[in-house]
């Protein structure tokens, strides 16, 4: 459908149910080999990436989600990979050779921090961090041989916004390709190919799968001539992922509005309700008026996801501990974008090389699940109720 929104492009895109007798769903594609059913088949077959040739690299599965994903975020087409640092990692790969200088984002994800820091360094490329609020002041770091400038944002630990139009033009400019973790907001709250990005990354094991129960990545390209680079790439590289979980990947994209909406209430119903305890400090959430990155938040997204932070006033680990470890509802993970709330520490100063982390309490990091929000509340006030008393 021509100029669909972006509800039903997610309810509908990526499937067929009249090629697969009326029903609803897709079927799983589980392929390695394809059989040909002549030489000049197999031969015309050889040259395209836009078949199916050899399950490794592409099936109608993979198609499907990889469409999908295309056409909510507005770019060219996808890659898929077999997890969120997967398409991390294969897309630098696929841009950067040795000599090559590139610039990632201070507050960026720690794992792929030390991809650009550990792996690409041994190859020959090198990663310098930049304050992930220089905006067009990126220019001065720029480079002859900068090749990537690589942004998230909000950082999704520390959640500072950045200039993301400002920095791609001067990237542009200086022929660096930008690329943006657009995990945090997903295509359906920003639009990078809108504000000038070249290449959006996924971890779609967050909000895309959004069951916690699949490891998956995406990469969408905006144009034509990035796709075809980084396709090639991906191929080399052996990039594909598993045929459930794409499958998982897709069958989330159709609950993945009307989740989000819910983990976006929920996390600024918990946000504003934790701003006003005497044991918070500061809230780290875009979509608050009074935080530092809203009005870049307000220019460019047109929402929020449920992830978000909190300062604390200076307590203890002990008292950290006995606040979290008694947590009813809100579980200790890593992960976060499932439909379930999580809660964890972290440390950000530990992850900072280009700009120095400054707070004077524990960080806390919160992801607003779809349960009762006066339920996660109450598992809340219990939980700053032993903090204060550990302390
Ligand atoms: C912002 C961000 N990007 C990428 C990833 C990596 O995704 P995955 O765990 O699927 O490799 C994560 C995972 O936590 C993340 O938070």
């Amino acid at each position: 459908m021509k100029n669909a929104k972006p509800d039903t492009i997610l309810t509908h895109a990526g499937s067929d149910p009249r090629s697969n007798h009326g029903i609803v769903n897709p079927p799983v594609y589980h392929a390695s080999t394809v059989l040909f059913p002549t030489v000049a088949a197999m031969n015309e077959a050889g040259h395209s990436f836009d078949g199916v040739r050899y399950g490794r690299i592409g099936t109608p599965t993979s198609q499907a989600f990889e469409s999908a994903v295309a056409e909510l975020e507005g770019g060219f087409k996808a890659v898929s990979a077999p997890s969120g640092l997967g398409a991390i990692t294969t897309a630098l790969l696929a841009f950067v050779s040795a000599g090559d200088h590139i610039l990632v984002t201070d507050s960026i994800y720690g794992p792929n921090r030390l991809f650009c820091s550990d792996m690409l360094r041994r190859m020959g490329v090198e990663a310098e961090f930049y304050d992930p609020l220089i905006g067009a002041g990126i220019e001065r770091l720029m480079r002859p041989n900068t090749r990537v400038v690589f942004l998230e944002s909000p950082g999704s630990l520390t959640f500072e916004v950045q200039d993301v139009p400002a920095i791609a033009a001067v990237a542009k400019r200086a022929g660096a390709i930008t690329m943006i973790d657009n995990t945090w907001a997903t295509p359906l709250f920003f639009r990078p190919f809108d504000h000038g990005v070249d290449l959006s990354v996924h971890a779609a094991t967050k909000y895309m799968v959004g069951h916690s129960d699949a490891m998956l990545g995406v990469i969408t390209t905006g144009s034509e001539e990035i796709w075809k680079r980084l396709k090639a790439n991906a191929v080399q590289l052996g990039t594909c992922a598993g045929p459930d979980d794409l499958y998982l990947g897709l069958r989330g994209l159709r609950t993945m509005g009307t989740r989000l909406r819910q983990h976006q209430e929920t996390g600024l119903a918990l946000a504003s309700w934790l701003k006003d305890r005497p044991e918070v400090a500061r809230i780290l959430h875009p979509a608050l008026p009074d935080d530092p990155g809203h009005a870049l938040w307000r220019r460019d997204f047109t929402g929020a996801s449920g992830l978000f932070a909190m300062e604390l006033k200076p307590y203890s680990a002990q008292a950290v501990a006995a606040f979290l470890d008694g947590m009813e509802l809100f579980g200790m993970g890593y992960s976060w974008g499932g439909y379930e709330s999580l809660i964890l520490p972290f440390h950000p100063e530990k992850l900072r090389t280009a700009t120095r982390w400054k707070s004077d309490g524990p960080m806390i990091r919160l992801h607003a699940g779809l349960e009762d929000v006066g339920d996660l509340i109450a598992d809340l006030e219990r939980g700053l109720a032993r903090l204060a008393a550990a302390s």
